[in-house]
């Protein structure tokens, strides 16, 4: 296993910013002067064959990341290497030849799929735009491609309509992994399916990036979906974002109060685990991209908010290195690749910094919700778990 800090990254993103005027029409570009701050200051790098999570909460510039990587929209700020070039260095010939190695797939596989066109040249449209191989070796293609995401090769001159969302979800998977890209962005791949048909399609998109190799930038609204996909999540609220981690000790040790928020909005499969703990509830609406608070973007809603919050934001800092050591063993990563140190909230240092209340995680052997991947909550102490079996844990379970 190399570490990522001895690998070169496939994608790199560096202080990438995204801001759209506020007012729409021919002149809003140059005179408008209050404009949406989509996406601020976001910096991250993607490996071959990673899957990187990106999750938050609706509106907070996740499809505008993607988008922005992709260069279907130009950033305000910052800058985005493919393979080590700059995007915006490159002429419409290598960006071509970028979006080859670069596919998406989009959230709706309703909207997204062109009803007039029939599978086949749906398929088959991004190897036509390339000029990849003669018109009957693209046939055979779309076929094997077909066959591979579960659909019948003998539909290939069905149209959309004829077939169900977990079915043109498929389409879009075929699509995209026509020409075989090094990199997908899946924005919310399944956040318009049922849920049995969402389990399905992750399957499969797990399977063919073991199959292929392909990297994943991986966007959802649910830390749930995204667990079950990414080696690494990065957490994002109103264009910023919060907090990057490998997933496990993200759902473990969560400490940004946003992310330990939104997980403690996720259900855990037992009913007794279920019951002891506490939702995190924000207070308040998410305040606009138009207007964002000043200092940390979350001060608004934060529980642990201190004066200072609002004057300054401070950048992303790493963890000690025990942390990242642990976030880098093989035995606790499932993924093939280590995991970078990990990063967290914003702040220097006591008495303001996140890291300062961050929820104590078990080291109890027997803890019920570590064995679940989850902190304990509040009322767990220290002391409790330090005498005695875990309070949590049912009486003779075989938790290990
Ligand atoms: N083309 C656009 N013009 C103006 N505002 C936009 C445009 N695209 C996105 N936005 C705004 O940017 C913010 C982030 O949007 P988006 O990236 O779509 O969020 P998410 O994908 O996380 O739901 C939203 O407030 C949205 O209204
Ligand atoms: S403690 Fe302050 S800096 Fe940390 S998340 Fe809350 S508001 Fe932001
Ligand atoms: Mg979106």
């Amino acid at each position: 296993m190399t570490d990522n800090n001895e690998r070169t990254p496939l994608l790199k993103v560096e202080h990438l910013s995204k801001e759209f005027p506020a007012e729409s029409g021919m002149f809003a570009k140059r005179f408008s002067k209050r404009v949406v701050s989509a996406v601020n200051d976001i910096s991250f790098e993607i490996y071959p064959g990673e899957t990187f999570g990106l999750v938050g909460e609706s509106g907070c510039g996740k499809s505008t990341t993607g988008r922005t990587i992709m260069r279907l929209t130009k950033p305000t700020a910052g800058k985005v290497f493919f393979q080590g070039k700059d995007v915006a260095e490159m002429s419409k010939h290598e960006i071509k030849d970028m979006r080859r190695e670069m596919q998406f797939i989009f959230q709706d596989p309703y909207a997204s799929l062109n009803p007039r066109m029939t599978i086949g040249e749906i398929v088959s449209e991004p190897m036509t735009i390339h000029g990849v191989g003669t018109k009957e070796e693209r046939i055979e293609r779309v076929r094997e491609l077909l066959d591979v995401v579960g659909l019948n090769p003998e539909h290939i001159n069905r149209y959309p309509h004829e077939f169900s969302g977990g079915q043109r979800q498929r389409v879009g998977i075929a699509r995209a992994f026509a020409l075989k890209p090094k990199l997908i962005i899946c924005d919310e791949p399944v956040s318009a399916l049922d849920v049995s048909i969402q389990a399905q399609v992750l399957n499969l998109l797990k399977e063919l990036q073991d199959k292929f190799g392909t990297a994943y930038l991986f966007i959802a609204h649910d830390l749930s979906v995204v667990q079950h996909i990414s080696d690494r999540v990065a957490v994002m609220y109103l264009g910023k974002m919060v907090e990057v981690s490998d997933w496990k000790t993200l759902y473990s040790e969560p400490h940004h109060p946003y992310t330990q928020s939104l997980l403690s909005a996720v259900p855990v499969p037992d009913p007794d685990i279920q019951k002891t703990r506490k939702r995190i509830i924000l207070a308040g609406d998410p305040p606009s991209p138009l207007d964002p608070p000043t200092g940390c973007r979350f001060h608004t809603r934060c529980p642990i908010a201190q004066g200072i919050c609002s004057e300054k934001l401070l950048s992303l800092r790493k963890l000690p290195r025990a942390t990242a050591a642990r976030a880098t063993s093989p035995s606790r990563s499932r993924s093939r690749i280590a995991h970078r140190p990990v990063v967290g909230c914003s702040r220097p240092g006591p008495p303001w910094c996140c890291f300062s209340e961050r929820p104590r995680t078990c080291r109890k052997p027997r803890c019920a919700l570590r064995a679940v991947g989850l902190p304990p909550p509040a009322e767990c102490s220290e002391k409790q778990h330090q005498g005695g079996p875990c309070v949590n844990a049912a009486e003779g379970s075989e938790i290990p």
